[in-house]
């Protein structure tokens, strides 16, 4: 599969040298940078802003994934539009009615948009605004924390999300994140996963550069 693309998430980096983890990670393999975002209020830890996001801006040329697991996102996107930010996720959990809106408001700021759905979300949730989207990120562990491990009741829905990806004949990425490894990725991939997002996998590695290489070819 030549279109895949590996999005190790800093998360699991040491945020004490982030700017050098990041410009580490992207010499190393990486196809984005996947940012998460929590707010302590949508998911029950705190990481970092737009901030963090326009400092390690300048540490990497690579393609920065923006997962925001937050309230409220609407309030938000225009900083993380300016912060850098080249692709913005929301979830419908967050958004509720008012996905569609965010999605389009993210896009008029010349950002490309993404929905992501919980492990316990349906993929018909989300049916609706599929055409607005860029990417579409189903989770496959509860969001908040790194290094859990893959929930496999989620695989069906892999299926389901690139088929009614296919149903609107466009180029819209089907991202997966959370507790992928060198065991699972070849069976996500499978199913229609092409983007890859690894935390613990890669950055606890002994070689980054191989594992990266392993997520993509496996
Ligand atoms: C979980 C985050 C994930 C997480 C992935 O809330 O959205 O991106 O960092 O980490 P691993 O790959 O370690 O499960
Ligand atoms: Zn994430």
């Amino acid at each position: 599969m030549s279109n895949v693309k590996i999005a190790p998430s800093i998360l699991s980096a040491d945020f004490s040298k982030i700017g050098e983890e990041t410009a580490s990670i992207s010499s190393q393999g990486a196809d984005l940078i996947h940012l998460d975002v929590m707010d302590g209020v949508f998911v029950k830890n705190i990481t970092f802003g737009p901030k963090l996001i326009k400092d390690i801006r300048k540490y990497s040329d690579k393609t920065f994934d923006a997962h925001l697991m937050i309230v409220e996102p609407w309030k938000y996107i225009e900083r993380f539009a300016e912060s850098g930010a080249d692709i913005i996720t929301v979830h419908f959990e967050a958004c509720g009615n008012r996905l569609k809106d965010t999605l389009k408001a993210i896009k008029s700021l010349g950002v490309k948009c993404g929905a992501v759905i919980n492990p316990d979300t349906e993929v018909r949730e989300i049916k609706d605004v599929i055409e607005d989207c860029d990417m579409l990120l189903l989770m496959s562990v509860f969001p908040g924390f790194g290094g859990q491990s893959f929930i496999e009741s989620v695989l069906p829905k892999i299926s389901e999300a690139k088929k009614l990806i296919d149903s609107t004949g466009k180029d819209i990425d089907l991202e997966i994140d959370g507790g992928i490894t060198l065991e699972n990725v070849s069976k996500v991939k499978e199913l229609g996963a092409n983007v890859i997002v690894a935390g613990n996998t890669v950055f606890k590695a002994e070689d980054r550069a191989e594992v990266i290489k392993k997520l993509r070819e496996f």
